[in-house]
């Protein structure tokens, strides 16, 4: 049971990150890629279940190595972030912003999450499984699972989906994304990130376990934690359990 070609497109499977990380140990690993038309287990950030209608959304995972240790994954995801945003551009739907660290929105509700797997050592290399969803329409009864402002494409742009294009466009930016970051890192996103951040110099209250923080950001550092201004000066939470919320 392995991926013969570098492109699997399944009617249905749990999770198409799972599907990808199940067969790192392949030598075609990087760059592999696995598209679904239905997860029976989609996994979200934070434990939390990724619900999309099957033959109507964008599910899909791309494999890379990287040299470094897993360190980079916080860095990676953020970097995805700004190459969807261009993706939509490209498709033709602008005002597509981010929220730290990694959602997707347009009008402040989400239109595409990501989510890095990786499996590696603290020295590297790293085998990075990058997953990415995009809603393209939600049919009302999976509407009612989801438990976060959202919105889809079909209800942006009142027209059929063109999920081919949508995903062509989307590997290509992976791609060229997943070079420029072995490169030379977050840093070469990190100025796109911060124009495209939906926060970004905003008063903001972040949730961390039991500890709340208000403050104002400043923007990101070199390995995509969040700098928050506060009356003792400039902090850098790493994301986790972290959840941002606006101060009205
Ligand atoms: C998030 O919570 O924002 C991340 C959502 C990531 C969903 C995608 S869908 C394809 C891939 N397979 C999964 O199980 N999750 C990711």
């Amino acid at each position: 049971d392995r991926v013969r070609d570098r492109l699997t497109l399944l009617e249905e499977t749990d999770s198409t990150n799972r599907y990808l990380l199940e067969r790192t140990a392949m030598a075609s690993f990087p760059g592999s890629v696995c598209l679904a038309e239905a997860q029976v287990h989609g996994r979200g950030r934070r434990g939390r279940a990724w619900i999309a209608t099957p033959y109507h959304n964008l599910l899909l995972s791309m494999g890379w190595r990287f040299a470094s240790g897993p360190g980079i994954v916080a860095g990676l995801s953020l970097a995805a972030g700004v190459a969807l945003t261009r993706v939509f551009e490209e498709y033709g739907v602008p005002g597509v912003g981010l929220k730290w660290p990694n959602d997707v929105l347009w009008d402040d509700k989400k239109l595409a999450g990501v989510l890095v797997d990786v499996h590696g050592e603290a020295t590297g290399p790293s085998l990075i499984v990058l997953g990415v969803g995009v809603n393209g329409y939600i049919g009302s009864h999976d509407a009612a699972q989801i438990d976060q402002p959202w919105t889809d494409l079909h209800t942006i742009t009142g027209k059929p989906v063109d999920r081919n294009r949508l995903a062509a466009l989307v590997l290509r930016e992976l791609r060229h994304m997943f070079e420029v970051f072995a490169d030379k890192g977050l840093a070469a996103f990190r100025d796109a990130w911060q124009r495209r951040h939906r926060y970004h110099g905003q008063r903001v209250r972040l949730l961390a376990g039991s500890r709340e923080i208000t403050g104002t950001v400043e923007g990101i550092d070199d390995h995509g934690a969040l700098l928050l201004r506060d009356a003792r000066g400039v902090q850098a939470f790493h994301s986790g359990e972290i959840s941002l919320r606006r101060v009205a």
